[in-house]
């Protein structure tokens, strides 16, 4: 199966019911053959109606956090625990991450990225550990299924408390020193 073919299953996919209310399925994108992945929480409004992760307010924020580090959001891939945007914007039941958590077991099995980057604790906590602590584990490295994980701010939290973006800023210097030194003993 490549990401193609897996994406047009995807995109006609109805096994929960956010199916019903969604304009648009939320893949993923990026580029397929990147070292980092990042995972956030499942699409708001914009992502919803344009089938794309992270177009909003709070993608331009993860947009300037990549950027001030380095990393160009063409260079990563990009995706979502839950493909389909929840109503007002609620955190996705457990059940339908359960359902939808296949797609992106899917995704890391044919992008194979090396890093994975939890944004927000809904992520953090379905791919690193249920009882994951964004405030006091943010920025730490995990290894846990072959897969180097950390994880940081929601892009949307850090819009509500601005505080937080020097914290986060210093997760994203971490993380490109860690993409850097993969690349090096790669050689
Ligand atoms: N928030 C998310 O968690 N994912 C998106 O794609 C957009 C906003």
């Amino acid at each position: 199966m490549n990401l193609l073919d897996l994406r047009e299953q995807c995109l006609s996919c109805q096994k929960c019911s956010l199916a019903k209310s969604r304009t648009n399925v939320v893949f993923g994108e990026g580029n397929p053959d990147s070292v980092v992945m990042f995972v956030g929480e499942g699409p708001g409004r914009y992502e919803d109606e344009t089938g794309k992760p992270f177009v909003g307010r709070s993608g331009k924020l993860l947009d300037n956090l990549m950027g001030a580090v380095g990393i160009k959001r063409e260079e990563v891939y990009i995706a979502n625990i839950v493909k389909c945007r929840p109503p007002q914007n609620r955190d996705p039941l457990p059940e339908e991450q359960d359902i939808c958590i296949g797609w992106l077991q899917k995704q890391l099995e044919i992008i194979k990225p090396e890093i994975l980057v939890c944004l927000g604790r809904v992520s953090a906590m379905r791919i690193i550990d249920p009882d994951f602590k964004v405030t006091r584990q943010h920025g730490d490295f995990f290894e846990k299924d072959g897969f180097i994980i950390m994880g940081t701010f929601h892009p949307s939290a850090l819009l509500r408390n601005p505080g937080n973006k020097i914290p986060a800023l210093s997760d994203f210097k971490k993380l490109a020193e860690k993409v850097a030194e993969l690349k090096e003993n790669r050689g």
